[in-house]
Formats: C-alpha cells, sequence, structure tokens
C-alpha cells in the first residue's frame, strides 16, 4: 500500500496558483504546508487548499514534508531543491531544472545520493493528447518522421515593461530568453519524440519584446539522427493569435496534429477517408477527442500523479535529471551556436539512456 506523499509547495506566484487547482485532483498527496517570501501569496494558496503551515522561510517546512513542488525564480532553484534532497525529500522542480550546466549536475549528484527523486515539471509531457499522440508515432502506422513542428503564441511579460521595481523575469534571473524559459518544454518534447539529436540552429529576436534580457522570439531547427528534423517557433510578443499552441507531425502517411485548445488528434491525409469519424469536407480524420471531463489548459495534474507514483514505486520519472539536462544542453549549445554564427553539434550531450 501506497502512504500518502506530504507535500510542500514553494514559491506562490502565477505558477503554483495554476498547480493550486490541479493538486487537489491528485489521489494519494496532503498539501501540509506552503511558502512564499510573499506572506499573503503563501495565506492565498494556502486558504484554497486548506494547508495548516504557512511560512515565509522554506526551511521551517523540512520536517513536515516528505517532497516538494518548487516554483521560485530560476536561480533560487539549486539552492532550495539541493536543500530538501539533502534532507531526504523527493524533489518536483518547476522548468528549467537549474540555471547552468554546474547546478543541474549538482542537483542531479544529490538526489541520487540521497536516493530522492529529482523530476522536472514539464506538464506537456504528460497531456493525454499527447501521450496518444507519441503513441500513434510508436505505433509505426505512420511510417516516417518527416517533421515536427511545435508552436506557440503568447504574450508574456509586456506588463513587466512598466514596473518600476523590474520582475526578475526582466533581468539575467532568467536564465535565458523565451528559448530556455518556455521552449525547454519543447526541446524536450522534440528529443522524446524523434531521438537523438544531430545539429541545430536557433535564431532570437528582441522585436516587439522590448521588456526582454535576450530574445522573446524563437526560430529553432533541429535535425535527428533518424533524418526527422525538429522545429520549435514560439514568441512571447503576441498581440493576437490564431493557432496558440499547435503541434504538428509530418509523417509518410499524413499530418497528425495535435490541437490543444480544442482536445483533438488529427489525420490530414484524404485518401485515409474510410477512417471512422473522418470529416471528409475538411481532409482530416478525428484520431483522439478528450474527454469532456477533462480539463484543458496547463492541467499539471498529470505530472504530479506521475511525480506521486514514482515516489511510491521507485519508478524513474520520464522527465529526470538526466534527460532534463540533455534538454538543457541542446538549448546551451545552440544559443553558443547562434552567437558564434555557427551550427551547433548536438551529438553527445545525453548523459544516459532512459525510455
Ligand atoms: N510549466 C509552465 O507552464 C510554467 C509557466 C509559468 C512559470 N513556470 C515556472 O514556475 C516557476 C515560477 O514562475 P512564476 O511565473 O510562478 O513566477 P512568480 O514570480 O509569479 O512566482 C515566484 C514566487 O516565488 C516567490 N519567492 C521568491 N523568492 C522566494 C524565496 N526565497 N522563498 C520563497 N518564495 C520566494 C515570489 O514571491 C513569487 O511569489 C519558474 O520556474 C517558471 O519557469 C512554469
Amino acid at each position: 500500500m501506497s502512504q500518502t506523499v506530504r507535500l510542500g509547495l514553494i514559491g506562490c506566484g502565477g505558477m503554483m496558483r495554476t498547480h493550486a487547482q490541479g493538486v487537489n485532483l491528485v489521489k494519494g498527496i496532503e498539501i501540509v504546508a506552503v511558502c512564499d517570501i510573499i506572506r499573503e501569496r503563501a495565506e492565498e494558496v494556502a486558504e484554497v487548499l486548506n494547508t495548516p503551515y504557512i511560512t515565509t522561510d522554506f526551511e521551517t517546512m523540512v520536517d513536515l514534508v516528505d517532497a516538494v513542488l518548487i516554483a521560485l525564480p530560476h536561480d533560487l532553484h539549486y539552492e532550495c531543491g539541493a536543500f530538501f534532497a539533502r534532507h531526504g525529500k523527493h524533489v518536483m522542480m518547476e522548468k528549467p531544472l537549474c540555471n547552468t550546466e554546474e547546478e543541474c549536475l549538482s542537483l542531479i549528484d544529490i538526489c541520487e545520493e540521497h536516493n530522492v527523486v529529482l523530476m522536472c515539471a514539464y506538464p506537456v509531457r504528460f497531456w493525454p493528447g499527447i501521450v496518444r499522440l507519441k503513441e500513434l508515432i510508436d505505433s509505426g502506422e505512420y511510417g516516417e518522421i518527416i517533421q515536427m513542428s511545435i508552436w506557440t503564441e503568447q504574450l508574456t511579460g509586456a506588463e513587466w515593461m512598466d514596473n518600476p521595481r523590474p520582475d526578475w523575469r526582466q533581468t539575467a534571473r532568467l536564465g535565458g530568453g523565451q528559448f530556455f524559459s518556455h521552449g525547454c518544454h519543447y526541446v524536450d518534447l522534440l528529443l522524446w519524440f524523434l531521438g537523438e539529436p544531430v545539429r541545430g540552429m536557433h535564431f532570437g529576436t528582441k522585436n516587439g519584446t522590448p521588456w526582454m534580457v535576450r530574445e522573446g522570439t524563437s526560430a529553432a531547427t533541429i535535425q535527428f539522427a533518424n533524418g526527422a528534423l525538429g522545429y520549435h517557433g514560439a514568441t512571447w510578443g503576441a498581440r493576437g493569435t490564431r493557432l496558440g499552441y499547435d503541434f504538428q507531425i509530418q509523417t509518410e502517411r499524413g499530418m497528425l496534429e495535435y490541437d490543444h485548445g480544442q482536445g483533438m488528434i488529427r489525420l490530414y491525409n484524404r485518401e485515409l477517408a474510410h477512417i471512422p469519424g473522418n470529416v471528409e469536407h475538411k481532409g482530416y480524420s478525428v484520431l483522439w477527442q478528450r474527454d469532456a471531463s477533462e480539463s484543458g489548459g496547463k492541467a499539471t495534474h498529470y505530472e504530479i500523479e506521475h511525480f506521486v507514483e514514482c515516489i511510491n514505486t521507485g519508478k524513474t520519472p520520464l522527465t529526470n535529471g538526466y534527460n532534463t539536462l540533455q534538454g538543457l544542453r541542446v538549448i546551451w549549445a545552440m544559443y553558443n551556436a547562434e552567437q558564434n554564427n555557427t551550427v551547433a553539434d548536438l551529438r553527445g550531450l545525453g548523459l544516459r539512456d532512459f525510455d
């Protein structure tokens, strides 16, 4: 029988308010403590979750918890994660894992030494539509992958422009631009779907996002060992959007698209009109539809369920320290190449293979 996991929440800003909607859906956990240096923020989250212990100093919750979910500014990830891991507590870290290679490696080592689970919060990996898309691709039914494109358009941070006291995301504390801070979700997905990366290029611009220290918009292309191409096109400067979030995979047997807004996987191929559910005049078949009872949005409860399962079973998380660091190394190598006007060599950046 699994024990209830006593979870502490650290950093009660925007992302934790999103998690607070999700944690109530997860069985087998109890939120026993919440922390924010701004007490009112911790109180707000504690109220929603009916959490007894509220603190402005995360160290004081250490004896109350089995595990922590950390949603702090990026430059504080390492210090906080290392503190809890050293005390034998499992760590679920908001992305990006840490701001540097040294911090990532050290955190991975400390978690191994103390035999605790280290998982990076990449919710997209656990969305049922993305999991189904991966199963469809892995089934081999659609043949070879030609290219996978992940497109995201958001307006992030425009409000910081008029902020008299700069938000941490407007400073070097972010650790990079949109490619590092947000693109890490999608580089992680591209590696999961397409395998070993070989080479890549990134171009970024600050056009339309003057509040950013680095790029607010990215165009990234990666070639994989199996020949497939992966693209990530994203902006934090979208004043309007039609696509929002879109995931498309061109294969030998048509184009598979996951539309997160509609909660639908579509196959575009007029020759496959016999597939049940095909809406022929639109040229696509619906291969999967989100259950009406399931939520769209960030839907972070799936990743938290996975974290709890890993704690209870000793399983290695899908988004563990090793593959998370490989994704960040890809990003750092592509940033360096962009600066040097070269193509990034992405071979051999993995630390260990996990399936
Ligand atoms: N998965 C996603 O889709 C997603 C989306 C947004 C943010 N995030 C991640 O979540 C994390 C937090 O981002 P955010 O947007 O919520 O930022 P935020 O600034 O809204 O929240 C951070 C909170 O941490 C608190 N804090 C700062 N220093 C602290 C300390 N020493 N002790 C305790 N609390 C402290 C701040 O007061 C603030 O409330 C980041 O890692 C970010 O990348 C993930």
